[in-house]
C-alpha cells in the first residue's frame, strides 16, 4: 500500500467511524450471531495475493459489524463504561502512525516527557496530594499502565518488595523466602475480580473480607482480619481499598483504613478504576478523603474519562519500590538520564511502551477541565433521572445509587427480577447485567455512552417498565389495560385499585 492509497483508506476509515457513531443509536445494542459465526464467513486460508482496501472495508461491514456489541450505544447499560471520544481516537491513530516503542527515554523522548506532564495534569485535575506527582524533588510519580488489573498486581509486587526489605533490615537473620511465604493481602468481598487475581498471580493469599451493609470494608473487620493473621504467624502486607466498587460503586473510607495501614506498615493501594474520574469535580472529592495515607492510587481514564482503552493512570508515593522490584539491566538499556526523566520500563511489567499519553493529552486539551467536569456531571445527572423514574413506579425499589450506577429490582421474590432480565435480554433492545446487593438479585443500570440523553434514559426505562408489565400476572395486566387503555402507566397501585373496583362492581 503506497501513501496515496493510505490517504484514501485512512479517510474512508474515518468516515466509516463517523457514520458508525451517527447511526449507533438505531442499531440493536446486542448482536444476534451465534458462537463460531465468523469462522464460516472467512476462507480457511489467508489470501494468496493481496486484496484491495475497499474489499477490506466491505468485509468489516459484512463480517465484523454484525458481531459487535455496541458499547457506545445509549442503550448499553452493562458493566461500567469504556471511554470513547473522537480526540482520543485520533490520538490512537497518530500513535500507531508514529509507531515508536518507548522502552527508554532515548527510544523516544517525547513518549516519556509527555507522559510525565500528562500524569501531573491528571493528578492536579483530581487534586491528588503533591507527593504523588512527578517531580525532580520527590520520589513519587505517575505512569500510564494498560489496565487497573495490571496496576493492582504491580502494587502488590511493590508492596512485597518493600515488606521484605523492611523486615530484613530490621532482622538480617531472616530469609527472603521465609518472609515471602507468610505475606497476606486484604480487600473487601466487593472488590473487582482483578484484585483476587492479583493475589493469585503474586502468590499472596488475598483475604476477601465481608463488607458492611453499605458495601464498604469496615475498619473493624479489617483490624480483626489482621489480628487473626498475625496470631497465625502471618505478615499483613497489602490492602486494596476501593473507591467505587464494581457491584454498587460503594466507597471505602480511607480516613479509617489509611491510619491502620500506616500503623501496621501495610501498603495501601486505592482502586478507583471507574469512579476516580468523578474527583475531577470538587463536589465529589470528599469521597477520597484520606487518600494521603495511600502508597499507590489508580483510576482508569479509559473507563469514564473519554480516553479510549487502554489508559490506566497509576501514581505512587515512592517509585523506588517499583524500580527496585522491576529493574533489570542490560548494556543496550542504559539509564542515561537518571534523576532527570523516569525510565518507565522499571515501573511496569513489559519492556515496550505505547504512546498512550498522546490520546490523554488530546482529550485534556480539547475538552479542558470544564468540559470533563460537565461530562461527568451530566452523566451523573442522567443516572439520577433514571433513579427518579424507577422510584416513581412502586413495583420497583432502588437499592443503591452512586455516581452513574443505579441498582434496582422488582419488589418481592428474586425470581421476578430474574424473569424481567430474561425478557429484556431476549428482546436485545437494551443491555444490562445483574448483581447482588444484600443477598438480593438486582439489576445494574449504568450510564455508559457519552451520547446518552434524557430521551435515551426514558427509552431504556420504558423498555424495562414494559417488560415488567409482562412479568406481573397476566390477568392483572389485562384488567389495567381495560381500565387505563395505556399499558405504559400500569403500576401495582393501579392493579390493586382496578381489582378493588371490579370487586366492588361484582358485589353490587
Ligand atoms: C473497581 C474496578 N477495579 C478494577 C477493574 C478492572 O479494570 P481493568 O479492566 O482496567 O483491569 C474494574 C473493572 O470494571 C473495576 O470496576
Amino acid at each position: 500500500m503506497d501513501t496515496q492509497q493510505f490517504r484514501e483508506f485512512g479517510k474512508a476509515a474515518v468516515d466509516y467511524i463517523a457514520d458508525y457513531f451517527e447511526t449507533i443509536r438505531d442499531r440493536p445494542v446486542l448482536p444476534s450471531v451465534e458462537p463460531g459465526y465468523l469462522g464460516d464467513l472467512l476462507p480457511k486460508e489467508p489470501p494468496q495475493t493481496g486484496e484491495s482496501w475497499q474489499d477490506v472495508l466491505q468485509d468489516v461491514d459484512r463480517i465484523i459489524m454484525p458481531g459487535l456489541t455496541h458499547w457506545h450505544s445509549p442503550k448499553f447499560h452493562a458493566f461500567y463504561p469504556t471511554a470513547n471520544s473522537f480526540p482520543a481516537v485520533v490520538g490512537e491513530m497518530l500513535s500507531a502512525g508514529f509507531g515508536c516503542v518507548g522502552l527508554s527515554w532515548i527510544a523516544s523522548p517525547a513518549y516519556t516527557e509527555l507522559e510525565v506532564v500528562m500524569m501531573n495534569w491528571l493528578g492536579k485535575l483530581l487534586d491528588l496530594p503533591e507527593e504523588f506527582l512527578n517531580s525532580s524533588e520527590g520520589p513519587g510519580g505517575g505512569i500510564i499502565q494498560g489496565s487497573a488489573s495490571e496496576v493492582t498486581f504491580i502494587g502488590l509486587l511493590a508492596a512485597k518488595e518493600k515488606k521484605v526489605k523492611d523486615l530484613m533490615e530490621q532482622n538480617p537473620d531472616l530469609k527472603e523466602s521465609d518472609i515471602k511465604g507468610k505475606l497476606v493481602a486484604y480487600t473487601s468481598d466487593q472488590s473487582n475480580s482483578s484484585v483476587e487475581k492479583a493475589g493469585l498471580l503474586g502468590s499472596m493469599p488475598m483475604r476477601l473480607i465481608p463488607s458492611n451493609d453499605e458495601g464498604q470494608l469496615s475498619s473493624g473487620a479489617f483490624i480483626e482480619a489482621i489480628r487473626k493473621d498475625k496470631e497465625a504467624g502471618l505478615i499483613p502486607c497489602y490492602l486494596v481499598a476501593c473507591l467505587g466498587t464494581t457491584p454498587t460503586c460503594a466507597f471505602d473510607d480511607l480516613t479509617e483504613l489509611g491510619p491502620i495501614c500506616n500503623r501496621e506498615n501495610i501498603w495501601l493501594h486505592v482502586d478507583a478504576a471507574y469512579a476516580g474520574a468523578a474527583f475531577a469535580c470538587p463536589e465529589y472529592r470528599y469521597l477520597m478523603k484520606g487518600v494521603e495515607y495511600a502508597d499507590s492510587f489508580n483510576f482508569n481514564p479509559h473507563k469514564w474519562m473519554l480516553v479510549n482503552f487502554d489508559c490506566s493512570a497509576m501514581w505512587v508515593k515512592n517509585a523506588k519500590y517499583l524500580v527496585e522490584a522491576f529493574n533489570v539491566q542490560r548494556i543496550y538499556l542504559k539509564d542515561q538520564h537518571k534523576d532527570l526523566a523516569p525510565e518507565y520500563r522499571h515501573w511496569q511489567i513489559s519492556l515496550g511502551r505505547r504512546f498512550r499519553a498522546l490520546k490523554l493529552w488530546f482529550v485534556l486539551k480539547i475538552y479542558g477541565v470544564e468540559g470533563i467536569q460537565k461530562y461527568i456531571r451530566d452523566q451523573i445527572g442522567l443516572a439520577k433521572k433514571f433513579e427518579e423514574l424507577v422510584n416513581n413506579d412502586n413495583r420497583f425499589e432502588v437499592c443503591t445509587s452512586s455516581m452513574g450506577l443505579v441498582t434496582f429490582r422488582l419488589k418481592g421474590e428474586d425470581s421476578l427480577t430474574k424473569s424481567l432480565l430474561e425478557k429484556i435480554d431476549q428482546r436485545k433492545n437494551i443491555f444490562m447485567v445483574p448483581g447482588h446487593f444484600k443477598n438480593k438479585f438486582v439489576l445494574r443500570f449504568v450510564i455508559c455512552s457519552r451520547l446518552s440523553t434524557e430521551e435515551d434514559v426514558k427509552y431504556s426505562w420504558e423498555e424495562i417498565r414494559d417488560q415488567a408489565d409482562e412479568v406481573v400476572p397476566t390477568e392483572r395486566r389485562k384488567i389495567v389495560e381495560e381500565i387505563s387503555g395505556k399499558r405504559s402507566i400500569a403500576t401495582i397501585e393501579l392493579y390493586e385499585s382496578a381489582i378493588e373496583k371490579i370487586k366492588l362492581e361484582k358485589s353490587k
